[in-house]
């Protein structure tokens, strides 16, 4: 099989990483992808967002299968031009993709199918919004409709808070059209879940429940970033897991019921309240970190999941998961996330096994680790996916926010995470910084 992975962060190279062990994968490429990936993958300078131009390459190099990294293509309907032009995707379709491109429609597909959530109210326009904060009692939670990269999401201690964020997102439209209309929701409280499953729109199969980190400092303290790491799997007792099975079971409905065909990965964020797990957003695509702590953990072909899933034969394909817990820990620049500092040399990369990459720890063809829970070289159960770096020169240099995601497997949660940090420890770059306590806490939910 000829694939092709959009996308060109962390996500991406974890998704390389493990597609580039598969069986299928006679020849794999990636659009745009990134210095660290052409290890694994030939690059292609294609704009990800323009689906005429994808399926001209996928015609043109008799691509089999594509699987969608980020959100922006999905918004811009990219799979449904390539399955109008034949070729297989990995990823839900524009309209279904609204269920993360669009929070408003998010929320009313919630409502509709009585699937657990913040009570909430969407506000077109400053009527709509001023009324809504006059009968809300803070703290509230604004959410611009549109996709902000993280940074439409503001939780307002008080009305004053929620008044100004109005302003700045509806008055001022600091995130353009996507504040233009906002969700103003009841602030709910409880530990968090990145609940990931696989689905053909028939079936949906989960994956071990993840924690992202999306708070810069220690002690989910200063603002929220992309991910400052994440760790796998977060253990729940039978009726939490039976509660999260209920939530996908109604939107795998629901999806059917408003006639929207997925076929891809299916992500939402919950919050385990006292009254249940509800959800706080839907993502359509793999989560970034939380792929880069599950990928390794998977023990079976990636690449013939995804076929499975854009084929509709999901409910037979093999799903299988080694034992033990996966951390990830990232690695962000100065700055990060308000206006990163990049360009700087990163050292240390050369002491990873196999480059730069984590490449050669799991041989071409044979899945990761095999179900081993020794492994036969030091480092073996240690990654390096490459967020933000480019290697002009030679040099590998810093090239954005998030730098690196550094991984690793152990038996157990302990063990990864001191073998996380120790990795951690052999890498530096200017201005360098990260969380201490990822895996810290919450490994188990009961
Ligand atoms: P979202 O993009 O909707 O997941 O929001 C980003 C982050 O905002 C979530 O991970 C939560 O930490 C927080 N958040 C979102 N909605 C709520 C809510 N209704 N109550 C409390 N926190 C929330
Ligand atoms: N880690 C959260 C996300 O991928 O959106």
């Amino acid at each position: 099989m000829k694939l092709l992975i959009l996308g060109s962060g962390g996500r991406e190279h974890a998704l390389a990483w493990k597609t580039a062990q598969s069986r299928l994968v006679q020849k794999l490429y990636c659009a745009p992808g990134s210095d660290a990936i052409t290890a694994l993958a030939e690059c292609i300078p294609l704009d990800c967002c323009d689906g005429t131009e994808v399926a001209g390459f996928c015609a043109e190099k008799g691509v089999d299968l594509v699987i969608i990294g980020p959100e922006t293509p999905l918004a811009s309907g990219v799979s449904d031009v390539l399955r109008r032009s034949g070729v297989r995707v990995f990823g839900p379709g524009q309209a279904a993709a609204r269920l993360e491109s669009s929070k408003a429609f998010a929320k009313k597909f919630l409502a509709r199918h009585r699937i657990p959530t913040a009570r909430g109210r969407t506000c077109a326009t400053l009527e709509e919004a001023a009324a809504a904060l006059e009968a809300m009692k803070p703290p509230l939670v604004i959410k611009a409709d549109g996709l902000a990269a993280g940074k439409g999401v503001r939780i307002c201690a008080d009305r004053e808070e929620a008044e100004d964020t109005v302003e700045d997102f509806m008055r001022l439209k600091t995130l353009q059209a996507a504040g233009e209309t906002v969700v103003i929701e009841e602030c709910l409280s409880g530990p968090e879940l990145s609940a990931l499953a696989l689905t053909d729109g028939k079936t949906c199969r989960l994956l071990p429940h993840s924690r992202d980190h999306k708070r810069l400092l220690d002690g989910d303290k200063g603002p929220n970033t992309g991910g400052m790491g994440a760790f796998a799997p977060v253990e729940t007792g039978p009726d939490l897991e039976s509660a999260i099975r209920g939530i996908f079971e109604s939107v795998l409905a629901g999806l059917r019921e408003d006639g929207l065909d997925y076929r891809g990965l299916l992500y939402a964020g919950l919050m385990l309240t006292a009254q249940g797990p509800k959800v706080l957003e839907f993502n359509c695509r793999f989560g970034d970190p939380e792929t880069q702590a599950l990928l390794p953990l998977l023990d079976c072909d990636l690449a013939a999941l995804c076929l499975a899933c854009a084929e509709g034969r999901l409910g037979t394909a093999e799903l299988k998961f080694r034992p033990g817990a996966c951390v990830c820990v990232t690695l962000a620049s100065e700055n990060y996330p308000r206006a990163p500092m990049t360009g700087r040399p990163i050292l240390g990369l050369e002491e990873f096994p196999a480059g730069a990459c984590g490449l050669g720890l799991c041989p071409r063809g044979s899945p990761a680790g095999a179900g081993r829970t020794d492994f036969p070289t030091a480092g073996a159960d240690l990654m390096l996916f490459h967020a933000g770096t480019a290697r002009p020169g030679g040099k590998w240099t810093t090239a954005g926010g998030r730098v690196l995601g550094v991984t690793a497997w152990g038996p157990d949660a302990a063990a990864a995470r001191r073998r996380a940090y120790e990795g951690v420890s052999r890498i530096s770059f200017d201005g360098m910084h990260y969380r201490r306590d990822i895996a810290g806490e919450l490994l188990a939910i009961r």
